[in-house]
């Protein structure tokens, strides 16, 4: 771990409409865009200090936001961490106990290798890790 949050996830139903609302709240525009197939999601993000706001609203209903929003509605859906290893930080996890969604890291925004640690594990947090490309 390095100690650093990458972004906050939020899930958004319409990510035009969110990034009016956010864009307003922070007082700017520079929204960062991408598509990320493999996660089904359209992600648009804010830097707030050294923490990005990631949007994110599902691509279409397999989408896990599209599942998230369905159960929970819109909000706060996870929080990523900064590692420096993925994999080793998946191998030294997983002696502690910890528990991953899917099968390893997968491809996340900005070339990012991101893995997902289950929220049984983590007092209902989904919480992910973030290695930069
Ligand atoms: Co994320």
């Amino acid at each position: 771990m390095t100690r650093s949050v990458s972004h906050i996830g939020i899930a958004v139903r319409d990510l035009e409409a969110s990034k009016k609302t956010f864009g307003a709240l922070l007082g700017a525009n520079d929204f960062h865009e991408e598509t990320v197939a493999e996660q089904h999601v359209h992600v648009a993000s804010l830097v707030v200090g050294e923490t990005r706001i990631e949007l994110t609203a599902p691509t279409d209903p397999e989408s896990p936001i599209a599942t998230f929003i369905a159960k929970r509605g819109e909000g706060i859906h996870h929080i990523a961490f900064d590692v420096e290893d993925v994999d080793a930080e998946v191998k030294r996890l997983q002696q502690e106990g910890f528990v991953f969604i899917g099968e390893g890291p997968s491809n996340g925004a900005h070339g990012m290798r991101i893995v997902f640690l289950h929220p049984k594990s983590t007092n209902g947090v989904l919480v992910e890790l973030c290695q930069r490309p």
